[in-house]
């Protein structure tokens, strides 16, 4: 199992959760994030030149998949999130030990 952490442009969120469905992820958690990357939140970047860094508001996507969901799970996030523009955003996969479906009592792979 894996935790798929996505960090993603907010207006790709529905496009993204249907390309999940789709690929079999049958759960998502949706977070409210602020963060930069390369560009330190600027479009363009100036050489040499100091500036401060903006935050950006983002959406974090956590999925946990089982391991036959993966590959799909992935692909499903990078070409549903793609804009082919600076700030499409980062996917963070990590392996996953153990899950609870807290009502049944169930473990890993049922539990998702
Ligand atoms: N190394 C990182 N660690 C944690 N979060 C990151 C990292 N890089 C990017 N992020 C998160 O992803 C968001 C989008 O990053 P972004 O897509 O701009 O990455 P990038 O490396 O600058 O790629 P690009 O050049 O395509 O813009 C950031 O606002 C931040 O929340
Ligand atoms: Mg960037």
């Amino acid at each position: 199992m894996k935790l798929i952490i996505a960090i993603i442009r907010p207006f790709k969120l529905d496009e993204v959760r249907e390309a999940l469905g789709e690929a079999g992820v049958t759960g998502l958690t949706v977070t409210e994030v602020k963060g930069f990357g390369r560009q330190k939140g600027h479009t363009e970047l100036y050489r040499g030149a100091e500036y401060v860094v903006d935050f950006l508001p983002k959406l974090k996507i956590e999925a946990a998949v089982s391991d036959d969901v993966f590959d799909a799970a992935l692909e499903a996030i990078t070409r549903a999130a793609g804009t082919g523009k600076v700030g499409d955003g980062k996917v963070f996969v990590v392996p996953l030990d153990r899950v609870i479906r807290i009502r049944t009592g169930e473990i890993d792979a049922d539990a998702l």
